[in-house]
């Protein structure tokens, strides 16, 4: 980025997975990223393989925690002045049938997947106000938009972050803030291995999966060239079309497509 000044970003999970792709991705590309994420060790890892090392911020917080999470703003504020790109990356699933969910469980996916996104879009608001052609990502995914046997709360959790996604773009017009929100498909990272799996519910293939650098570059082209929502599977767009103008045959396609004993209803 020579001659216009650096973009300051903030990526939350970025310490692993997609987050950590997205940081090395902007910090690539000139980006004075805050890292933020529970665990310092691994932001320091992180952070210290990136470019220009010393530019970037690690920020060890945990985002069901509204105070630890202002001060970390805070500190953001003192170190980069504002925010030109947020983006919201730490997430986590959760593999079980309802009737298998245990209530504390379900709270904490909620608290962060959905609470914990609200917390930073109202506590970071001021900073992206001071930011240059503010962007905010939200990263969703294809099951926010089509619910999916054995991860009903985990898509839960994403449709109330694709609809957060769609109030935001519009109530933040007045600020010239572009909200953004991505559908991530099947993604080769820790996110299956790190996600509650009370009854050992076999977990997706991940042959055929995306690299994270794939999910990473989609956030950087959204902060180049905002859109409302972009999918990164075409096929599961279509199967969620289909869930709204023909649900039936959209549950005998996904019954059938992710096997393992789901069958469609019959009545
Ligand atoms: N992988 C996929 O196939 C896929 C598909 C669609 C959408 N997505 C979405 O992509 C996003 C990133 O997932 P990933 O695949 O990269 O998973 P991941 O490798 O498990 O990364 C999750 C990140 O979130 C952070 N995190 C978890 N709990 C946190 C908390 N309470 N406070 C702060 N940070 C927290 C983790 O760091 P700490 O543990 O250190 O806090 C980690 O950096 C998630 O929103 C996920 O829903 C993933």
């Amino acid at each position: 980025m020579t001659g216009a000044a650096a973009r300051r970003a903030l990526v939350t999970g970025a310490s692993s997975g997609i987050g950590e792709a997205t940081a090395r991705k902007l910090a690539s590309e000139g980006y004075r990223v805050a890292l933020l994420a529970r665990s310092g060790a691994e932001l320091d890892r992180v952070r210290a393989s990136l470019p220009r090392k010393d530019e970037h911020l690690s920020l060890v917080c945990d985002l069901r925690d509204d105070a630890a999470l202002a001060k970390a703003l805070e500190t953001v504020r003192e170190r980069f002045g504002a925010l030109d790109l947020v983006v919201q990356n730490a997430g986590r699933g959760y593999l079980a049938r309802v009737e298998q969910t245990e209530p504390a469980l379900v709270r904490e996916t909620l608290e962060l997947n959905v609470a914990a996104v609200i917390s930073l879009a109202r506590l970071s608001l001021p900073l992206l106000r001071g930011g240059v052609d503010p962007v905010m990502v939200l990263v969703s995914s294809i099951v926010g938009r089509r619910g999916i046997p054995g991860q009903a709360v985990y898509a839960a959790s994403k449709a109330a972050l694709n609809s957060l996604g769609e109030a935001l773009r519009i109530e933040w017009a007045e600020h010239r803030i572009a909200v953004c929100t991505l559908d991530v498909g099947l993604t080769r990272t820790p996110f299956f291995a790190n996600q509650p799996n009370p009854s050992a519910l076999p977990g997706p293939n991940l042959a055929g999966a995306d690299d994270p650098a794939r999910v990473a570059q989609a956030i950087w082209e959204l902060d180049r060239a905002p859109q409302p929502e972009v999918w990164l599977s075409a096929k599961w767009r279509l199967l969620a079309i289909a869930s709204l103008l023909a649900p039936r045959l959209a549950d005998r396609l996904l019954a059938r497509r992710m096997g393992g004993g789901w069958r469609a209803p019959t009545r």
